[in-house]
């Protein structure tokens, strides 16, 4: 496991969720408020990304049924989501968004 620069902090302005690359996953980010998450960016119910989804609060919507994960540890949060999506340490340097992904 290593730390992996992804993208600027800057760029989860507005929306607060954006996606990114690292170690060979597609990885969600999220700012909420000024606190920096990631999670895996394929929900476990079905083939649509979360960074395509709508976030409130600690909860990000999937765009494909609606169901819910907290994006603070990838926990289901809403139906028909049940299985956890992956979630990774992130830390925020110089501006950048750093994820321990490997
Ligand atoms: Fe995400 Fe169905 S694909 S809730």
């Amino acid at each position: 496991m290593s730390w992996i620069k992804t993208i600027p902090a800057a760029a989860l302005a507005g929306e607060g969720v954006a996606c990114a690359e690292a170690g060979g996953h597609r990885i969600a980010l999220y700012d909420v408020d000024g606190a920096y998450y990631a999670t895996a960016d394929i929900c476990t119910h079905g083939r649509a990304f979360l960074s395509d989804g709508y976030l409130d609060g600690h909860l990000i919507e999937c765009p494909l049924h609606q169901g819910l994960f907290d994006v603070r540890t990838g926990a289901p949060a809403g139906a028909p989501c049940t299985v956890a999506v992956r979630s990774f340490p992130v830390k925020l340097e110089d501006g950048m968004l750093y994820v321990e992904a490997g």
